[in-house]
């Protein structure tokens, strides 16, 4: 196994050292982020969105994202690569199961990421319990976007944080191996990140996070219309694309990205 592990991943959360994460869809970005240092590859269902040209997340099938994961493993050799379970592909254990296995198994992901609290925790804990590393997902859930209203922040007032802690318990209680914060207050991820022991990554969560992901599409200027408040264009800091996600590794790594405007 010369991918990173997620015992690395631990280690380095321990030893409170960031993780970088980025998103990507393809063997050719795959490599760039790699030969750039990231830790892990999110191989997110925002492709919907920034590949696939839909309004949500809510079309992409498990068809898609085997395919996509199976091109981004292709494209690197050390990076912890991580598959999103897209809409409704987890409605109970069995379900869940069946296509976190193709992921795995079609896609070579080493780990697969579900949006939600409670509801999916017992699901969290039979995933966990058949050796499939589990990354929840908590605060904006992409996939609830038409129950939500829009892409709005999350957990601002006191009741909503504090559901969102107890979530956060839960499903590391469950077997959760990873969590990732959308955004959520800056303060709220922070007391999250300290209360568990699991590595959080954060995006749009301040930078007390563990670790921090963008959308690739984002932070290189790419993507259509009013980019979010929490990303930040490389590109155009850099003029070049390897540069772009090399900045951005080192910023993460030296804590100094998220900065106070990107963060809620
Ligand atoms: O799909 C995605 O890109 C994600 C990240 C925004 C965390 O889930
Ligand atoms: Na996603």
């Amino acid at each position: 196994m010369s991918r990173l592990s997620l015992t690395t991943l631990r280690k380095m959360t321990a030893a409170q050292e960031k993780i970088a994460v980025l998103t990507a869809y393809d063997a050719s970005f795959s490599h760039a982020l790699e030969e750039a240092g990231i830790d892990v590859i999110l191989v997110g269902d925002s492709l919907g969105m920034v590949v696939q040209g839909q309004e949500s997340t809510v079309p992409v099938t498990v068809d898609d994202m085997v395919y996509h994961t199976a091109n981004v493993v292709r494209g690197s050799e050390k990076a912890f690569v991580v598959a999103d379970m897209p809409f409704m592909s987890y409605a109970n254990a069995e379900q869940a199961i069946r296509n976190a296995a193709r992921l795995m198994a079609e896609g070579g992901a080493q780990m697969i990421k579900l949006e939600g609290g409670a509801v999916i925790a017992d699901t969290v804990a039979q995933l966990s319990a058949r050796g499939i590393p589990v990354c929840a997902h908590l605060g904006l859930l992409p996939q609830s976007v038409h129950r939500l209203g829009g892409y709005i922040v999350q957990g601002r007032e006191a009741q909503a944080a504090e559901e969102l802690m107890a979530d956060a318990i839960n499903l590391q209680q469950a077997g959760a191996d990873m969590l990732v914060l959308e955004c959520v207050p800056a303060e709220l991820a922070a007391r999250v990140t300290k209360e568990l022991t699991i590595p959080v990554i954060g995006i749009g969560a301040g930078k007390e996070c563990d670790g921090q992901v963008l959308v690739l599409y984002d932070m290189l200027g790419l993507t259509p219309g009013r980019r979010p408040r929490f990303s930040h264009d490389f590109l155009a800091d850099t003029g070049a694309i390897q540069a772009a996600i090399t900045k951005y590794v080192q910023d993460v790594k030296a804590g100094t990205f998220p900065g106070p405007e990107q963060q809620f």
